[in-house]
């Protein structure tokens, strides 16, 4: 239990592939009278509570202290329950749903009455998926409602991919977390607005473009000067610690990074490297915190280190984060929007 600004924290202990049914029946009881539950997806850990209650989704903007603007993705578990939350049915995303559901993709659709603006901050629209994780379906079919479900952060930090991360946020501001350990994507769900045609991806993620684009065709990428999603600010995903994010070929992207590191170090700056594990070495500049993203051709890995890394860096104590940009193939798009914006640089409001 863990107590800080009101509430008393339950933390249960499950696990992620066979949950205990009395842990979820806990947690679901929780969801149902109208309080709040963090509990992990495959992407990162998020903070639900009923989405059919308008004042219970209201607690999760309390919790967060997340601007009413920026509308919360709602979980489903089956199928079916889609219709409860969006005014489409079923079959007309079948094919989508059958290749990624479920999966980390999160369509936006026009929503169905029953959705409070709360969830969907007043858009005429709502964003719908269904997680590929034992623990959140058990949850959402154990409570019997849709779950409404932003990740389980402070507003604008960093987003948690592990239990510790949630409670270092969220503890005594939320009733439960189902720990379930380290969640396997790393980075949150790929946005698709299905609103529009040809589609439009609203935020990069745990689905690469490349493969939206091989079964749907055209689609448009938003947040350059175009579509965001809404809440998509540039400040966001951020560390405390600076981030300073450099693109280019690999070599010339170290060498700039190395300079980087001498002038804060020579500043007295206490500085950290979020590298792969073969470029922490090349760097030279004695004294840095480095953490790893793993090996270099493995963006999988990469991406499911990236948040952890910049908190171990940020509680380390770092001043500013280095890390450069892995490209745009498969979860290398989803990794540069999040360093983008960890660095402030991001599109959007
Ligand atoms: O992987 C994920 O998507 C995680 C896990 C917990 O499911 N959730 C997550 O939620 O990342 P959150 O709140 O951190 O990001 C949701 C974003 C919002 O910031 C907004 O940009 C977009 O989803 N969104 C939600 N509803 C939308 C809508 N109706 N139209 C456009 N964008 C929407
Ligand atoms: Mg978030």
């Amino acid at each position: 239990m863990s107590e800080a600004s009101g509430k008393t924290t339950v933390v249960i202990r499950v696990d992620p592939d066979r949950p205990d049914p009395e842990a979820i029946a806990r947690a679901a009881a929780v969801i149902r009278s109208g309080g709040l539950v963090a509990f992990p997806t495959e992407t990162v850990y998020g903070l639900g509570a009923n989405a059919l209650d308008a004042e219970a989704a209201r607690g999760i903007y309390i919790a967060k202290g997340r601007d009413p603007s920026d509308p919360c993705i709602v979980h489903i578990a089956h199928l079916r329950d889609l219709e409860r939350v969006a005014a489409v049915r079923p079959r007309a995303i079948a094919t989508l749903a059958g290749a990624w559901w479920p999966g980390p993709l999160s369509l936006v659709l026009p929503r169905a009455p029953g959705v409070p603006d709360v969830v969907t901050a007043g858009q005429p629209t709502v964003a719908v998926r269904m997680p590929d994780h034992p623990v959140a379906l058990a949850l959402i079919r154990a409570a019997g409602v849709p779950i409404a479900a932003p990740s389980a952060n402070l507003f604008t930090h960093t987003s948690p991919t592990t239990a510790e991360h949630v409670l270092a946020d969220l503890a005594g501001r939320i009733d439960l977390l189902l720990d379930a350990g380290p969640t396997k994507v790393g980075v949150e769900s790929t946005i698709l607005d299905l609103t529009r045609t040809p589609p439009v991806l609203l935020r990069p993620g745990g689905i690469p473009l490349e493969w939206l684009r091989g079964l749907l065709g055209e689609v448009v990428v938003g947040g350059h000067g175009g579509t965001v999603a809404p809440g998509m600010m540039a400040k966001h995903y951020a560390p405390r610690a600076e981030v300073i994010f450099v693109s280019g070929p690999r070599e010339q992207a170290l060498r700039e990074l190395e300079d980087h590191a001498r002038r804060l170090l020579a500043a007295g700056k206490r500085i950290g490297l979020l590298l792969p594990e073969g470029e922490l070495a090349e760097i030279e500049a004695p004294g840095t915190l480095r953490y790893s993203l793993g090996r270099a051709d493995d963006l999988a890995e990469a991406a499911r280190r990236l948040f952890a890394g910049l908190r171990w860096l940020e509680q380390q104590g770092a001043e500013a984060i280095l890390a450069r940009d892995l490209g745009e193939e498969g979860l290398g798009l989803a990794i540069r929007d999040r360093l983008t914006r960890a660095a402030g640089r991001g599109n959007g409001k």
